[in-house]
């Protein structure tokens, strides 16, 4: 068996896979997340890595758990992880959707500047990457800081754990701001910028490389053999589009989770022009261009949970008004937003309500309005003459019918569907089964286990309809960009 550990921000997800790349079993284990002000956001790794150890327990339920031979990871992104020298963690984990470091952020694109960061790392700065995080504890927690033994990434915390090996991967790695992408080495400048060193950054690895085995005491309390392989692992993006099979030049997936993603998968390296979407390493050995956008299927979650108090989706989707007809527009800036607008403190809003409007009609233009801001990543990638024919899916976002025709039609492109909507869960699994030497490379296993399940094409006129309603999406952010947290 191989197992994927997916680190998300609501829980973690594992799938245990067997050697032909089969899911065996998934299962999950929720957590808490915090928000100690508005647009901050904090995770205790304690949290991670019982849920986690729990996690691993109930998905070998019942089965012979000497047949695991690797262990591997899809993790959140970017999140900054401190350790002291004896390993204690020393404040919880900072996350990609934290949006508090306003001013470290500007100092880094202005005072720095953009295209010194680019230079060094390929990308510039925005508020959820580590960099001005680590500044900003830096400044606000300087006991902290001077501290700090040990920076790694969510689930390095894992790794950490299991193996006792202070490791990384590529994918994630890039989403620190530190890494020189292009060169696959830690950016000695960076870190100068930062006030860190390079012995308090985690030792580097490709997303497939054995990094290390359980650690005798974890593996006696989990019940596993001590000769289990652990992978480094991918940031969670990288780690779905292994899971969907987006791994040749040019594919495309989009993840629709907490966070939702446009990924487009590159052989070669290419520095975006003006750094609108990002530029980082792909878990094949290869690179990828990216969007982001802070809140995606969890708008979805907070409107139906938080706000009209139901888990009766079919019930609301009764009131819906055909695709392309609704008057009522979502902007989904909830933690503010990341692509295309790098400003944490815009806040969403509903626009064209009337006295006539309905619940049903409110709740599709959420999902609309998601939909219309992961086409502004796409449209990016366009830009830069990236070709894109068809796009993949997953994540929550992905088990909603509806919601798989409404992005083929405001995208105007088919939208494919494969096995299990846990990208980053089965990708990491397939991970440890390449680092386990079972296939010669990532593209292989993909190319021999994913296959799509199921094709959402869209309708041309209502892409046509959805278009206009695109053009008015595109002029709300201006209209709500003084509406700050
Ligand atoms: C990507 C990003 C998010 C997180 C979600 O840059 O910040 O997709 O990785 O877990």
């Amino acid at each position: 068996y191989f197992l994927g550990v997916d680190l998300g921000t609501s829980s973690v997800k594992l799938v245990l896979i067997d050697e032909i790349g089969a899911i065996i079993r998934t299962t999950s284990r929720d957590y808490p997340l915090s928000m100690p002000h508005s647009g901050w956001s904090e995770q205790d790794p304690a949290h991670w890595w019982v849920e986690s150890k729990q996690g691993i327990c109930d998905i070998f339920e019942g089965l012979d758990k000497s047949q695991l031979a690797g262990i591997s990871f899809g993790g959140q992104m970017h999140g900054l992880v401190i350790l002291d020298e004896a390993d204690t963690v020393l404040r919880p984990a900072i996350l990609w959707n934290d949006g508090r470091t306003m001013e470290e952020t500007a100092y880094l694109n202005t005072i720095v500047g953009k295209d010194t960061l680019a230079s060094l790392t390929a990308n510039i700065a925005f508020a959820g990457f580590t960099a001005p995080k680590i500044l900003w504890v830096k400044k606000h927690e300087p006991d902290l800081f001077a501290k700090i033994s040990k920076i790694m990434l969510p689930k390095d915390y894992l790794a950490y754990k299991l193996t006792g090996v202070h490791c990384t991967d590529y994918s994630d790695a890039a989403g620190m701001l530190l890494l020189d992408v292009a060169n696959k080495c830690w950016s000695e400048e960076m870190l100068d910028i930062c006030g860190i060193t390079e012995a308090q950054m985690p030792k580097l690895f490709e997303s497939y490389d054995v990094v290390g085995t359980l650690l005798p005491d974890v593996a006696a309390e989990l019940g596993l053999p001590e000769t289990v392989k652990i992978c480094a692992g991918a940031g969670d993006n990288a780690a779905a589009a292994v899971g969907t099979g987006t791994v040749e030049n040019g594919a495309c997936n989009l993840s629709v989770g907490t966070s939702g993603t446009v990924f487009i998968a590159s052989d070669a390296f290419t520095l975006p022009d003006n750094n609108a979407i990002h530029a980082f390493a792909h878990a094949t050995g290869g690179y990828h261009l990216m969007g982001c956008i802070l809140s995606a299927a969890s708008c979805n979650k907070w409107w139906m949970e938080d706000i009209l108090k139901t888990s009766d989706f079919a019930k609301e989707q009764e009131s819906f008004v055909p695709l392309g007809t609704n008057g009522v527009v979502f902007a989904p800036y909830l933690m503010g937003e990341r692509t295309p607008h790098n400003d944490p403190q815009v806040r969403g809003a509903f626009l064209g309500l009337g006295m006539d409007t309905t619940r049903g009609q409110m709740t599709q233009a959420v999902m609309e309005g998601v939909a219309y801001a992961m086409r502004d990543s796409l449209e990016i990638a366009k830009s830069l003459g990236v070709d894109i024919q068809s796009t993949k899916i997953c994540g929550g976002g992905a088990k909603s019918p509806i919601w798989k025709q409404i992005f083929a039609n405001v995208l105007g492109i088919p939208v494919q569907s494969v096995e299990t909507e846990e990208g980053p869960g089965l990708g990491g699994a397939m991970l440890a089964a390449v680092g386990c030497g079972v296939y010669p490379s990532v593209k292989a296993m993909a190319a021999e286990v994913v296959k799509v399940t199921d094709t959402t094409m869209p309708d041309m006129e209502i892409h046509a309809l959805y278009n206009k309603g695109y053009a008015q999406f595109s002029t709300l952010y201006q209209a709500v960009k003084h509406i700050k947290a």
